[in-house]
């Protein structure tokens, strides 16, 4: 029998790892949705319409859209990459300008590609996590006044929000819309009534991977338009980019996620918050960098590392799996659905980690800067040849690369290699790329 992928996954399962990756429901299944498998559904009348919905779908989007304060909320089953795609679509026209934070997920430089959009980038500031200066942001609304949106991922992929409020207001002041690619934040909700969710502080729309953070099956996200100007765009662009086939366990547990938000979030969330702190306090006495900052997400744990290899090696050691290892730190993603045993574990890995040799502070990844020369679309549909990194300085990229995790990309299409770019593909161990003939 060949079984290939069943038989990989029967195996890791197997091996009983503690689950510090996405998704948020950590295979720890309440009776509610290990039923899902049986209800494989497609789009019956009694079952409803994704994107033209009368009966039960519209119910549950106007359930989720209560809980977090939209005009609409709108259910993905093809993760926030479609939420993000729809998102952009829903504010610009092919051949729009668009400010971006650099710091990015691939499915925004998709909508760039797809909608020829004129992307103007912002880099956070040197050595911040995520911290985008407002004033730059006034001058290029100045300097650049047909700009239609600024978009902006927070909270990053270590949980470190940007100022939306801040943001929001400056973006008000000018009439542009704010777009906010809150992949990683649907739980801020949960935090209420703190807020920290970007729908609650003047994102004119917002996208949320709900799978890496809540009980949702992976590729399960919101897309939630909170200025109700854009629902009918916002509508139109997911069934564009959408498939017609959208898995109904998904739909289904997006749609169980929002009640279990409603009746158990605030107070699963803050349980977990205390555990966190918890966890950072015992690597801080360690001598152990931890990730602390401003605008910070309570349910997000980031140790600074140097030695990848034998973190890992200790890691799987304690059977702990971490979302990712970056250069030099790592990103632990929690939640509510952990079991006590897997906190257990990291304290009995962070017990074993030496602060000196095995760790240091914490810092941003570096984002090489390049020299816009061609439309993104015009260079990704462009004659373009591969070749050897080593023999690409001065050329134009074809294509977007782009790591992943995290799935920050290094150089765009259209933009012209240089030293940083070399030295970034070269820290991913990425030896070839395509270029622009
Ligand atoms: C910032 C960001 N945006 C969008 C996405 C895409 O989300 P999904 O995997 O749900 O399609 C990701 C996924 O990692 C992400 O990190």
């Amino acid at each position: 029998m060949s079984h290939f992928l069943y038989d990989a996954l029967k195996k890791y399962k197997n091996k009983d790892m503690s689950s510090f990756h996405t998704p948020g429901h950590k295979n720890n299944f309440s009776i509610k949705y290990k039923n899902l498998l049986n209800f494989d559904f497609t789009e019956l009348d009694d079952t409803d319409n994704l994107y033209d919905p009368r009966n039960s779908i519209d119910k549950a989007q106007n359930s989720a859209a209560k809980f977090f304060h939209t005009e609409k909320t709108l259910f993905s089953a093809n993760g926030n990459t479609l939420a993000v795609k729809a998102m952009i679509a829903a504010v610009t026209n092919p051949g729009d300008e668009i400010i971006i934070t650099r710091n990015i997920h691939k499915s925004v430089m998709i909508a760039v590609i797809l909608l020829d959009l004129k992307p103007i980038w912002v880099y956070p500031e040197k050595n911040s996590f995520n911290k985008i200066s407002k004033k730059k942001i006034e001058i290029l609304f100045k300097k650049k006044p047909n700009v239609k949106a600024l978009l902006v991922t927070s909270p990053d992929y270590y949980g470190v929000m940007c100022d939306i409020k801040e943001l929001s207001s400056v973006c008000k002041k000018n009439k542009i819309s704010l777009l906010v690619d809150n992949a990683h934040g649907t739980h801020l909700a949960c935090f209420f009534p703190e807020k920290l969710h970007p729908a609650m502080l003047g994102a004119d729309l917002c996208a949320d991977s709900a799978h890496k953070t809540l009980p949702v099956l992976t590729s399960g996200a919101f897309l939630h338009v909170i200025n109700g100007k854009y629902k009918k765009r916002a509508k139109d662009a997911m069934s564009l980019f959408g498939s017609t086939s959208p898995s109904f366990p998904v739909l289904t547990s997006l749609d169980l996620a929002v009640d279990w938000m409603k009746k158990n979030g605030r107070s699963a969330f803050l349980r977990l918050k205390e555990k966190v702190k918890k966890i950072r306090r015992i690597a801080n006495e360690k001598g152990i960098p931890v990730l602390n900052t401003k605008l910070q997400d309570p349910a997000r744990i980031v140790l600074g590392i140097s030695n990848k290899n034998i973190c890992k090696k200790v890691f799987s050691e304690f059977k702990v799996q971490p979302e990712i290892y970056l250069s030099n730190s790592l990103i632990l993603i929690v939640s509510p659905f952990n079991r006590t045993k897997d906190f257990l574990r990291l304290k009995k890995v962070i017990s074993r980690l030496k602060p000196a040799s095995d760790c240091e502070e914490v810092l941003p990844e570096f984002l090489p800067k390049q020299e816009i020369v061609t439309s993104p679309r015009e260079s990704y549909f462009a004659d373009s040849e591969t070749r050897d990194t080593q023999n690409t300085l001065g050329k134009i990229s074809a294509k977007f690369i782009c790591p992943c995790p995290p799935g920050i990309p290094i150089v765009m299409p259209g933009e012209r290699v240089n030293q940083e770019t070399l030295f970034s593909l070269a820290n991913a161990g990425i030896r070839k790329i395509r270029i622009v003939k």
